[in-house]
């Protein structure tokens, strides 16, 4: 079998861009006002308690586990005298830590640092004044131009940045067990064109008797939908979806949402119940061809031994060829943080070349900062930086890039009742539009 592991083939459907030239317009450049004015001032002040960090992530089971073990490896070379609380709470994509940290953070309770997603996400917690401005932090560390600067308008407010980010994800990759599909008489080595020539695949698959593609919980259900959206309606009208700019109620996000339906129909039934790792288990064990996850799947077949080209492919999703469909993870200075030396020191370790290197190795993503030689990552890792530096970049929703996390969040209780056939079509989009209204205000 031809080894097919690069993810882009060259698209020229729009005018690609350099690194990290994101479309989208979330946090930069609001009025908002920030807090880092505030009495409780920035980090690196002398005194400032660094006995120890509570650190919350989502990565608390499986793969993304391993992927902070190795950061915090680096943490303690780095840091020997701040002990590492690990505040992680398991449920991928933040499914629960996120409802944690805010009712944590609505309480003054802050953990020390918290995850965040750059872009619409970030501009929440900056909007509730409840993170810092860490700019001071970005002179002392010496990081002021080692990010690119596009990603860097989405932790900027004001002239202030309210985050460091420690990653970059792709959230269009589509996860192809090739066995399944000789099995049935495709050729692995050809990726569909589009979204028809795909969905023609996997009725074949269908009528094999296997699932075409294996589906999870709630934020995997959106995540499939952000990706059908970005393939039917291409780049720009995609970014349009949040601000406005494009119809939630019109004809292409109908029939993009029918063939979404349809896809649905074909996954397996026991999605509610599923996290992405399970449910990209389906395609590892050979029930299902396809699943749709970000690329931390990477690190889950990295963890089982299984080698890409052989045991797996990836593709961009089918009509997404030449778009990075993109999410950053960074970390915040919660105001009121109880041991803010410690977040200091994890901020330090989270954006260093070292840190940067020994996450995103183990956890599928690349780094955010741009002064890392890609020949020092894995093969994946290798495509995905290629692919960053030169493909048109657009933001996901399931992510936080795009929209705040309420519209995320509205949405994604529409996918579920639709999912669980409590709702049509039409329905769903009319629940969309609603969900959504708030972008175009
Ligand atoms: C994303 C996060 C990734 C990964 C993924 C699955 O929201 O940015 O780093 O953790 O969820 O849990």
């Amino acid at each position: 079998m031809k080894r097919r592991t690069t993810m882009s083939r060259g698209s020229t459907m729009l005018a690609l861009v350099a690194a990290g030239s994101l479309v989208l317009t979330a946090c930069g450049g609001t009025d908002t006002a920030g807090p880092g004015d505030g009495a409780s001032g920035t980090a690196g002040g002398d005194g400032e308690d660094a006995s120890q960090v509570q650190v919350m992530t989502w990565w608390a089971q499986g793969s993304e586990k391993a992927g902070l073990e190795a950061l915090v490896e680096v943490f303690k070379e780095q840091h020997p005298d701040t002990e590492f609380v690990n505040a992680a709470l398991a449920g991928g994509g933040g499914s629960q830590a996120k409802q944690k940290l805010q009712a944590d953070l609505q309480a003054q309770n802050p953990p020390d640092t918290f995850q965040a997603h750059a872009g619409a996400e970030l501009q929440d917690y900056i909007d509730a004044g409840q993170i810092e401005d860490v700019s001071d932090l970005y002179d002392e560390f010496g990081l002021t131009d080692v990010f690119p600067e596009t990603l860097m308008k989405q932790l900027t407010v004001d002239d202030k940045i309210y985050s460091i980010p420690s990653n970059v994800h792709r959230s269009n990759v589509t996860w192809v067990n090739p066995a399944v599909l000789e099995e049935v008489g495709i050729d692995p080595a050809t990726p569909p064109a589009d979204l028809d020539a795909w969905m023609a695949d996997m009725k074949k698959v269908a009528d094999a008797g296997k699932i075409p593609l294996s589906l999870g919980m709630d934020w995997t259900q959106t995540q499939l939908l952000e990706n059908i959206l970005l393939s039917e309606l291409g780049a720009e009208a995609y970014d349009g979806l949040w601000d406005g700019t494009t119809d939630w109620g019109g004809k292409e996000v109908n029939s993009a949402l029918t063939k979404f339906g349809q896809i649905v129909e074909w996954s397996n039934k026991d999605r509610d119940g599923l996290d992405w790792e399970p449910a990209l288990q389906l395609v590892m064990e050979g029930s299902a061809a396809y699943n749709v996850m970000g690329d931390w799947a990477v690190a889950a077949y990295d963890a089982q031994d299984m080698a890409a080209g052989e045991d797996f492919l990836y593709w961009p999703v089918p009509g997404t060829d030449g778009v990075f469909n993109y999410l950053a993870d960074s970390f915040t200075l919660p105001v009121g943080a109880p041991h803010p030396g410690g977040t200091k020191a994890w901020l330090e370790t989270i954006s260093s070349a070292e840190g940067q290197l020994a996450f995103n190795t183990v956890k599928g993503s690349i780094p955010a900062r741009t002064d890392i030689d890609a020949a020092k990552f894995p093969e994946y890792q290798q495509s995905a930086m290629k692919d960053f530096s030169s493909d048109t970049i657009v933001g996901s929703l399931a992510h936080g890039a795009a929209a705040p996390i309420a519209v995320s969040t509205a949405v994604n209780q529409a996918v579920v009742k639709f999912s669980q056939g409590a709702s049509d079509v039409d329905t769903l989009q009319q629940e969309l539009v609603a969900a959504t209204k708030s972008l175009s205000e």
